[in-house]
């Protein structure tokens, strides 16, 4: 008989008709994820578990429920809602999707940098309301892309693919990462390397792509955003936590920074009444770095392949912790 699975949500139809295929599969139908609780439940038993990053995977859940998984399959890039060291210690491979949402994050992080440089939001609005009276020449002033600097803060395949993109706005590119890239890499991509201090103090624009991990947790707080250009507008594609929501309230609000545009929040979705929301020189878009049709394809085709390896006992394609089969 076939292996039994279990899919937190509906994924594009490519990617279930693979699922189909290699597995009996259950599917959770709602459009929000299936409750801690519930989620306990349906791995119970189940040779493979399908997840996304708004499933929590934690040691509890491996103990009580994973005993008999013996693969977990999540179809995105970042995996820190997954206790990955209680998966190996209990053997089971976790598999991710890096590499195929590179370009569409990377593309998403630039339509936010422009639409923060250039108040596009804001403009509009102004068109709407009637306010587009005539030419002004003090009217909804921005910051220029050309020539500035942009600080990439980690600079791993998304923050490569920004930097390429960089390159044609005539920019100068900083960039910080725990490892420093070889130099054959830094010189091609037109990248210099800047103690993260550094980068803060000479960027104005600064864009993270790190994953969150203690590391990286509030990376950005009250003592950063001192150190950044009054002009400075920070963009996040990465993941909220990485950002101490209340200090860059402060920061936006007195002044301290000029702008910011969020792709991730902490907590998600923002909470209604996040001071945040009420502020104009801030951008927030609800999670949707890797959202294009072509893009989640490729993500729920790839979260299966996974899948259909782990269940056949053999390596996965992209493995989180290959450790397992150490
Ligand atoms: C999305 O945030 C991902 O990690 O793929
Ligand atoms: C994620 O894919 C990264 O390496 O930036």
């Amino acid at each position: 008989s076939k292996p039994k699975v279990f899919v937190t949500r509906i994924l594009p139809d490519i990617g279930m008709e693979m699922l189909h295929q290699i597995a009996e599969i259950e599917v959770w139908p709602d459009r929000l994820p299936p409750p801690y609780e519930i989620l306990l439940e349906k791995v119970k038993g189940k040779d493979g578990l399908l997840c996304l990053l708004t499933d929590k995977i934690d040691k509890n859940l491996l103990e009580i429920s994973g005993s008999s998984l013996k693969v977990i399959s999540q179809m995105a890039v970042g995996y820190d809602n997954i206790d990955i060291a209680a998966a190996t210690t209990k053997r089971i491979p976790v598999g991710h999707t890096p590499g195929v949402l590179t370009d569409a994050t990377a593309d998403l992080t630039w339509a936010l940098l422009m639409t923060a440089s250039r108040r596009i939001l804001e403009a509009d609005k102004f068109t709407r309301s009637g306010e587009w009276k005539t030419w002004e020449p003090i009217l909804l002033l921005g910051a220029d892309i050309s020539g500035a600097t942009l600080g990439i803060v980690g600079c791993g395949r998304i923050g490569q693919a920004v930097a390429r993109r960089a390159a044609g706005f005539g920019m100068r590119i900083l960039y910080y990462n725990k490892q420093r890239l070889e130099p054959s890499l830094e010189e091609s991509l037109g990248l210099g390397y800047r103690e993260f201090d550094v980068l803060l103090a000479e960027s104005d624009f600064i864009t993270i792509h790190t994953s969150l991990s203690e590391d990286t947790y509030h990376l950005f707080s009250d003592a950063q955003f001192q150190r950044m250009k009054q002009n400075a507008i920070l963009i996040n594609t990465a993941r909220g936590s990485i950002v101490d929501a209340d200090a860059l309230y402060r920061a936006l609000t007195n002044g301290r920074i000029s702008g910011a545009a969020l792709d991730v929040t902490e907590p998600e979705p923002i909470p209604l009444d996040s001071p945040l929301l009420t502020l104009d020189n801030i951008i927030i878009t609800p999670h949707i770095g890797s959202a294009s049709r072509q893009t989640r394809d490729k993500m729920a085709m790839m979260a299966a392949s996974n899948l259909a390896a782990g269940l056949k006992g053999e390596k996965l394609p992209d493995c989180v912790n290959p450790e397992v089969y150490g």
